[in-house]
């Protein structure tokens, strides 16, 4: 999700030199960056978010691998902390706003472009939102010192790929074939898979207080069950009186994929460069790899997940 235009500094161009480098999916070349791979333009706003960024104790990070349901955890999370000063009505900014809008990420808006944000007002009057797909050990020391609170959404790989596959489109290099190589070997946005699922991880059950780790697949088949863990992680637990009064189910159809895609903003919008808001929502299925890949490609990404995953409790 990078901006053409980005202008890369001197600063980081000679960073970059000293960076392994494999042909990239999207730009001509993806760095290899304390251990993953990423494009200049992401590296270069990854360098000012890790200097600058001073976390609150009340800070909340949305943290996810591309194309696992970054947006829909957004909307899920921004609607519920903000739902005594935004009540579900006919004015609820979801209506007239893309989750990207309303949680912006560190790397592609707020540190984007070598700009170094005034984030002491933002959001005055709740926590701060964030979205990121930096791994966890590259977060901001501050964020991972301060007590604040973080939202890992794990998707399995095969349909994250495929989802990437869809979204990069016509601007990839590489066939379909090239691009599953590449990302066994963890050649990938914000890859290798593993390592970036592994971080978080072992991060959720060291601070289960401070990580929650949750996956695609289940808040799939149960949204309400994971919605109120979600909540209660966050410190907006839902009052009897809500759970009665179904305001959660009220969320969860809100934030559903079916209505999100409807929406005039989402048809026609464009909230993050290069990409048109419609491009963020294809199927939301889970297991649509099996339209795209075969069982020995399924095969070869279940092995290595399974090698690298092993003894760690993870399982996909
Ligand atoms: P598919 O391409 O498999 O359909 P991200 O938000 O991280 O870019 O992830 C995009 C994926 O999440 C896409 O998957 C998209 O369709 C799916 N998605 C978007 N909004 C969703 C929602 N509200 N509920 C479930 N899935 C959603």
């Amino acid at each position: 999700v990078e901006a053409k235009e980005v202008q890369i500094t001197d600063e980081c161009k000679q960073l970059l030199s000293s960076l392994p480098k494999e042909i990239g999916w999207r730009t001509s070349h993806l760095y290899q960056y304390q251990g993953f791979w990423c494009q200049p333009a992401e590296i270069q706003s990854i360098v000012a978010f890790q200097k600058h960024f001073q976390s609150y104790e009340n800070d909340i990070i949305l943290a996810t691998m591309p194309k696992s349901g970054t947006t829909w955890l957004k909307a899920l999370a921004f609607t519920v902390v903000n739902r005594d000063r935004f009540p579900l009505s006919n004015k609820h900014p979801l209506l007239t706003s893309n989750p990207h809008d309303l949680v912006p990420f560190f790397e592609y808006k707020l540190y984007a472009n070598n700009q170094i944000p005034d984030l002491t007002k933002y959001n005055a009057g709740g926590p701060r939102v964030f979205g990121t797909h930096i791994p966890f050990p590259s977060l901001a020391n501050t964020a991972k010192k301060s007590n604040c609170r973080v939202v890992y959404l794990c998707r399995n790989p095969l349909d994250t790929f495929i989802s990437s596959w869809h979204f990069i489109g016509s601007m990839s290099p590489f066939t379909l074939e090239e691009a599953f190589d590449m990302c066994c070997k963890g050649v990938i946005g914000f890859g290798p898979f593993w390592d970036h699922m592994l971080g978080y991880w072992k991060e959720s059950k060291e601070n289960p207080e401070n990580l929650l780790f949750l996956t695609y697949e289940c808040l799939k088949e149960d949204t309400v069950f994971h919605l109120k863990r979600l909540a209660k992680f966050l410190g907006f637990p839902f009052s009897m009186e809500e759970e009665r009064s179904g305001v959660v189910e009220k969320i969860v159809e809100l934030c559903s994929f079916q209505n999100l895609k409807e929406m005039e903003v989402n048809k026609k919008g464009k909230s993050i460069k290069n990409f048109e808001n419609k491009m963020l929502f294809r199927k939301g299925e889970v297991g649509d790899w099996v339209n795209y890949l075969s069982p020995k490609m399924a095969e070869k990404m279940s092995t290595i997940m399974k090698e690298k995953l092993c003894g760690s409790g993870l399982k996909f």
